[in-house]
């Protein structure tokens, strides 16, 4: 029976059809799931950190309102891709521990600083830029809703996209200062920026079966060169430089070669020693813990609630 149960699966991602939460599946189809939607909700709402430091210190109030609406969003990626891992069977309680314990990883990216207000045009043009390539691919993917939860993700990314582009664009046909400070951003923000499609394909331990699964439709390498392919003319469009001195196209690939990646950095941030990991991790046990007044007060509130029905 198993066997017949494994063929039906395997048929059924052939055939690009989804498989939705009661549908049979391999348990290690589930947990590599866990690993990677849990890993992806964790960024979201770690990524409201290095943002949420700006949005008192916003240079206008249209900037501000466009910056708030940009994190809120981000917590709420965060809420729909809690609630797609939560259909493979493990509580929220359970991922917030993983996350608050460091057995579970968010994204590298977000452990960078966020020193200028042109780091707001920077997250939001690069950080959010590379987001959407990832997530376009991943709105195809093969579980039902973690490819649900992507579509919307990625309507609300391509704002963010442009509000990041829209700040980088008025710095740089700004004052000399302003211009220098996106230009300083950017050259902060790049490397990391292509660190956050994960390890070389020939390093990537999980491509391989995740490409199988159609859990990724593609590699980490492909993904990064779109990346560079699609970013390069828009900063040449407003006159900033890619700070990649081997930066170079490639008339015959039909994209750009690039210089290498420190891949050291990549592992050290990785590993937790990147320079904003523990003030990261110390911001998330810290809400979390004095939040717990509040947990508390709605659990006593909805069981007061659920006597009063009863009586
Ligand atoms: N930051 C932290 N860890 C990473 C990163 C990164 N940028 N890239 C890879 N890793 C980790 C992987 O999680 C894996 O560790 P694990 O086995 O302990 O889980 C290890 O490095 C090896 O990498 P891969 O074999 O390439 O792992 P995977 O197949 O999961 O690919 C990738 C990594 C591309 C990030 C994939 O998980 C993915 O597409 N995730 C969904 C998108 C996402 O998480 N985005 C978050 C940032 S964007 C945003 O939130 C705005």
């Amino acid at each position: 029976e198993l066997q017949q149960l494994e063929a039906a699966f395997d048929q059924k991602i052939v055939n690009d059809q989804k498989i939705e939460p009661k549908d049979w599946m391999p348990e290690k189809y589930r947990q590599t799931h866990i690993r990677q939607i849990s890993q992806h909700a964790h960024s979201e709402v770690v990524g409201m950190l290095p943002e949420g430091n700006w949005i008192t210190r916003a240079p206008s109030l249209r900037r501000k309102v466009a910056l708030l609406a940009k994190v809120q969003d981000e917590a709420g990626h965060g809420l729909y891709l809690y609630s797609a891992c939560e259909t493979l069977g493990i509580s929220r309680d359970e991922l917030y521990d993983q996350l608050h314990s460091g057995e579970a990883k968010y994204s590298s990216i977000f452990n960078y600083p966020t020193v200028t207000w042109a780091d707001m045009g920077a997250i939001g043009w690069l950080v959010d830029g590379a987001a959407i390539i990832n997530q376009v691919a991943l709105t195809n993917t093969s579980y039902g809703p973690y490819a649900r939860a992507m579509v919307r993700i990625c309507k609300e990314e391509s704002f963010h996209q442009r509000q990041g582009f829209e700040i980088m664009m008025t710095l740089a046909e700004g004052t000399p200062e302003q211009k220098a400070m996106a230009q300083d951003a950017l050259n902060r923000w790049w490397w990391p920026s292509l660190m956050m499609f994960g390890p070389t394909d020939a390093e990537s331990v999980h491509t391989a079966q995740s490409m199988k699964w159609k859990l990724k439709r593609k590699t980490n390498d492909e993904l990064r060169q779109q990346f560079i392919d699609q970013t390069v003319p828009q900063a040449h469009l407003i006159g900033l430089t890619i700070p990649d001195p081997d930066l170079k196209w490639n008339e015959a690939k039909g994209g750009y070669d690039f210089g290498p990646i420190n891949w050291d950095e990549f592992w050290q941030v990785v590993k937790g020693y990147g320079p904003c990991n523990k003030s990261r991790m110390d911001a998330r046990k810290g809400a979390w813990d004095e939040g717990k007044w509040v947990r508390d007060a709605a659990v006593a509130y909805a069981e007061k609630q659920e006597a009063n029905l009863e009586m």
